[in-house]
C-alpha cells in the first residue's frame, strides 16, 4: 500500500475525493495533507477525516523560494510518502524540487493538456471557442503543467457558458478522474484513464 501526501492551497475538494477513495482494497492511503495557506478550508476537512496535516506558509518566505521548498521537503520527508498528489496547490515548484520526486508526483489541472497550461483555463477555453474542455492528471516535471498525461476527462462547452459554469461542469469530473488515475499509478499501471464524452 502506497503512502500519499496531498498538497493543497484552498478548499481541497480534490483532496477529499482522493482521501474518500483510499479505503478497502485501494492501493494507497493518505499520510499527510500539506497546505501553503494556514486558512485553507481543506485543512479542517483533512483533520476531520483523521489525516495528519501540515502548513508551510509561503508568506513567511518572501523572496526565498528555496527556504519555502526546504520546509515543504522536511514535512514531506517526515511523512515518508511514496507518491505526492498536488490538488489545487497554487505554488509553482522549482525544477530542483520536482526533480527529487520525479516519477512520484502527480498534479490535476483544469484543462485538456497540452492546452492552457497555467491559470484562467476556463476563460481561455471559452475565448478560443473550444467545443470541448476538461481536466487532466499528469506527472509533475520541471516544466509547468508539462509532464506525461495519465488521464483526462472531457465535458462539452455549451452556448452561453461563463468560466464559472465551465469550472462547475469540470470539477465533478476532476473528483472522478484523480482517484481513478492514482489507483492505476499506485499499482504501477501508466495506461491513461479517459473519462467523459464531451
Ligand atoms: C481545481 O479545479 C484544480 O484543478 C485547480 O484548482 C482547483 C482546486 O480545487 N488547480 C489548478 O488550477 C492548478 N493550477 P480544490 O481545492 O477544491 O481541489
Amino acid at each position: 500500500t502506497k503512502r500519499v501526501a496531498i498538497l493543497i492551497s484552498g478548499g481541497g475538494s480534490n483532496m477529499v475525493a482522493l482521501a474518500r477513495a483510499m479505503t478497502d482494497d485501494y492501493p494507497a492511503r493518505p499520510c499527510l495533507v500539506l497546505s501553503n495557506r494556514p486558512d485553507a478550508g481543506g485543512l479542517d476537512t483533512a483533520r476531520d477525516m483523521g489525516i495528519a496535516t501540515a502548513v508551510v506558509d509561503h508568506r513567511n518566505f518572501k523572496n526565498d523560494r528555496h527556504g519555502f521548498e526546504l520546509e515543504v521537503q522536511k514535512a514531506l520527508e517526515a511523512a515518508k510518502p511514496d507518491i505526492i498528489c498536488l490538488a489545487g496547490f497554487m505554488r509553482i515548484l522549482t525544477p530542483e524540487f520536482t526533480a527529487g520526486w520525479a516519477g512520484k508526483m502527480l498534479n490535476i489541472h483544469p484543462s485538456l493538456l497540452p492546452k492552457y497550461k497555467g491559470l484562467h483555463t476556463h476563460a481561455r477555453a471559452l475565448e478560443a471557442g473550444d467545443a470541448q474542455h476538461g481536466c487532466s492528471v499528469h506527472e509533475v516535471t520541471g516544466e509547468l503543467d508539462g509532464g506525461r498525461v495519465l488521464g483526462q476527462a472531457r465535458v462539452p462547452v455549451l452556448a452561453g457558458d461563463t468560466p464559472d459554469d465551465l469550472a462547475a461542469r469540470v470539477l465533478p469530473f476532476e473528483h472522478q478522474l484523480y482517484p481513478a488515475v492514482l489507483k492505476r499509478f499506485a499499482s504501477g499501471d501508466a495506461t491513461p484513464v479517459m473519462l467523459g464524452g464531451g
